[in-house]
């Protein structure tokens, strides 16, 4: 895993969709052309959807100081991700979908859809999931709603635990 950048990002993925070129010539020269062949156009597809629907700026943008340097305090074990189950379950299900593919029936017509939160959870930071979960996409007009008047704190990291669990 990479490790985290200044702004508290896991960068792996980020630099992937940032540089697709780059990652794209050095995944050219380990792999044969057949294999390049297959798997160029999901990849791209891919990494051009991220772009267009903004991920990847909503990916690097600072962590606003309310957030900046926070780390779940909640032990991710039987108990936590039982409540975030039930959490995510009556709360995120809906759009992000059962297995957190961003998939569920209420995503289907938003632009951008529901993250793929399932991979988001391996390669974002607590600060990062916690400030999103909390206030929503209001800063970047998305249909993501804002949690932090609804769920309290631990709710929102028992979550993250669930999700993180999702995605292992
Ligand atoms: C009305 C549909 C909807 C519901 C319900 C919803 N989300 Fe989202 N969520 C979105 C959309 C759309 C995005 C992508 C745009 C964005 O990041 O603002 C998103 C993005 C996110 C992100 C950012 C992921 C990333 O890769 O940047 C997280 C984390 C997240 N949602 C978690 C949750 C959790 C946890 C719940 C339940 C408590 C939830 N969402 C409920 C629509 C929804």
């Amino acid at each position: 895993m990479a490790q985290p950048d200044e702004a508290g990002h896991d960068t792996m993925m980020d630099k992937m969709l940032a540089n697709g070129i780059v990652e794209m010539e050095e995944m050219e020269s380990m792999l044969s052309d057949d294999d390049m062949e297959d798997m160029k156009e999901p990849m791209m597809n891919v990494m051009m959807t991220a772009m267009m629907e903004g991920m990847y700026q909503r990916h690097s943008a600072p962590i606003p100081a309310d957030y900046a340097g926070l780390h779940n305090p909640v032990a991710a074990g039987s108990a936590s991700l039982a409540r975030g189950q039930e959490i995510y379950s009556e709360n995120c299900e809906i759009c992000h979908g059962v297995s957190g593919m961003g998939d569920g029936p209420d995503g289907a017509q938003l632009s951008p859809g529901p993250a793929p939160i399932r991979i988001s959870g391996q390669m974002l930071s607590d600060e990062y999931l916690f400030w999103r979960i909390s206030e929503g996409g209001e800063v970047f007009d998305t249909a993501m709603p804002t949690w932090k008047r609804i769920l309290d704190e631990r709710q929102r990291w028992d979550v993250i635990n669930y999700v993180r669990a999702l995605g292992r």
